[in-house]
């Protein structure tokens, strides 16, 4: 299909895009064999993320105060930076000088026939686009901002991207190897990230920290350190955001965030876990799921229990999660309907669209309360663990925590579950208040 005056119009928050092909028809890697460019509808919220996280980073000052050089690392259709430029406020998209970069010439060609169909309506910032090797590419000068969202993993492409980052900057890291990062593929996931996953319902949060572990080992070798800004795991991917920050001392402490992952754990795994600040606890004579433990603390790596190394602190911040809220997506993301829409959408198609931007956000801002607290618990798990009858809803759990005056919050993460700084003792009486043991 040529471009000139041809493609498909489709609509994604509130950016218009040019594609070959009906979005449904691209949804894996075959799409640039068959002449196709990939998009894929799944991962919007993904996109609307980090248009929020950008405003939020711009605005808190992570990515210094001049021009923001931004990379959208594997393009494809080249909406992501498109969004960027689109969905933020003149104000802060006239400071971004953004870069697509593919391997596939003929994607980058339909991502600027969409930039000139469809030029951002805030008339901010610069977009050019550089056909090759990201490895490559990224090397040509220093970014505040690097978006890397490959087919399968991430891994080939974090080291130069780190080398490639400003002093104080933002990385976004996917991952689609989720039989790997989630411990189904044992040998895929020590090949590539070194560590074990125990497949349970964590197991996504524990790839996710296999992610963060991974990644500050590679900011460390190149004198960086990285704080997290918020961690997804949705649909088939994982997701993780994160500073970046230039400095030895920072860099040195890496161990310190670096630990294990332990169902069911003993009388003195729990101990040394509380002991080192990495659980909330005062009496232990009922033992919790799991709790995190150090680096150094001597276990066998082989314990079918075990998971690790992975990132043992808080999997996002505060402030970053807190911004993700319903009303600061839909200004800056929510389409508005208008009768003369060019792709002639009704008010039904325009109130869809708007309820899948609501619901990339769902539960993040709720959840940076309790971001830093230990126990992310999956709501099955715990009715199974007590022996109680059908699990508590997330909702009602966290209502009960919350009113014996403990923080706590429903969790963002892919299965119904909450997550909360009470002790472990509070946690059970609260269960049990609401379903008492079979
Ligand atoms: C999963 S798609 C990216 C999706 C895109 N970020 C989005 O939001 O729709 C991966 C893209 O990476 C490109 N690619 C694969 N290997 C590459 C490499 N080494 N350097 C640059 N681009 C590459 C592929 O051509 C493909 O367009």
């Amino acid at each position: 299909m040529s471009i000139d005056g041809g493609g498909v119009p489709h609509r994604e928050g509130r950016t218009l895009m040019l594609l070959p092909n009906l979005p449904e028809e691209s949804q894996g890697p075959g799409a640039k064999a068959s002449g196709k460019v990939f998009y894929n509808p799944a991962m919007a919220g993904s996109r609307t993320r980090s248009v929020l996280l950008f405003r939020h980073a711009m605005d808190e000052g992570m990515l210094g105060d001049g021009t923001v050089y931004a990379l959208d690392g594997l393009t494809a259709s080249g909406l992501r930076a498109r969004r960027w430029l689109n969905e933020l406020s003149s104000e802060r998209s006239s400071r971004i000088s953004a870069t697509m970069v593919d391997l596939d010439g003929s994607a980058l060609e339909w991502a600027e026939a969409s930039h000139r169909e469809f030029p951002p309506s805030n008339g901010g910032g610069s977009l050019e686009s550089t056909k090759g090797d990201l490895r490559v590419a990224v090397l040509s000068s220093g970014r505040h901002w690097v978006d890397i969202d490959p087919y399968g993993s991430p891994i080939p492409f974090i080291d130069s991207a780190m080398q490639s980052m400003a002093r104080s900057g933002v990385m976004e890291v996917s991952a689609t190897d989720t039989a790997a990062l989630t411990g189904s593929s044992r040998t895929a996931l020590m090949r590539r990230y070194g560590a074990r996953v125990r497949t349970d319902s964590l197991s996504h949060d524990s790839g996710m920290r296999v992610m963060l572990a991974t990644f500050s080992r590679v900011a460390a070798r190149h004198d960086r350190s990285i704080v997290p800004l918020v961690s997804v795991w949705d649909s088939h991917h994982l997701r993780v955001s994160f500073r970046v920050l230039k400095g030895v001392s920072a860099a040195n402490e890496l161990e310190d965030n670096i630990g294990w992952r332990v169902h069911s754990p003993t009388r003195e795994e729990v101990l040394a876990s509380i002991g080192s600040g990495l659980h909330h606890g005062s009496d232990i004579e009922q033992l919790p799921m799991h709790c995190m433990l150090p680096l150094e603390f001597p276990l066998d790596r082989s314990d079918p229990r075990v998971s690790g190394p992975l990132w043992v602190g808080p999997t996002g911040d505060k402030g970053a999660m807190s911004s993700m809220t319903e009303e600061r997506a839909l200004e800056s993301c929510g389409p508005e309907f208008t009768i003369d829409d060019p792709l002639g959408w009704d008010e039904r198609r325009f109130e869809a669209e708007r309820r899948k931007v609501i619901r990339s956000v769902r539960h993040i801002s709720e959840e940076s309360e309790v971001i830093s607290a230990s126990h992310l618990i999956v709501v099955d798990d715990l009715a199974a663990w007590l022996g109680t009858g059908a699990p508590p809803s997330p909702r009602k759990i966290v209502g009960t925590l919350r009113e014996a005056g403990h923080p706590a919050g429903v969790s963002s993460y892919g299965r119904p579950s909450f997550r909360t700084g009470a002790p472990w003792e509070s946690i059970v009486e609260a269960a049990m208040s609401i379903q008492p043991p079979m």
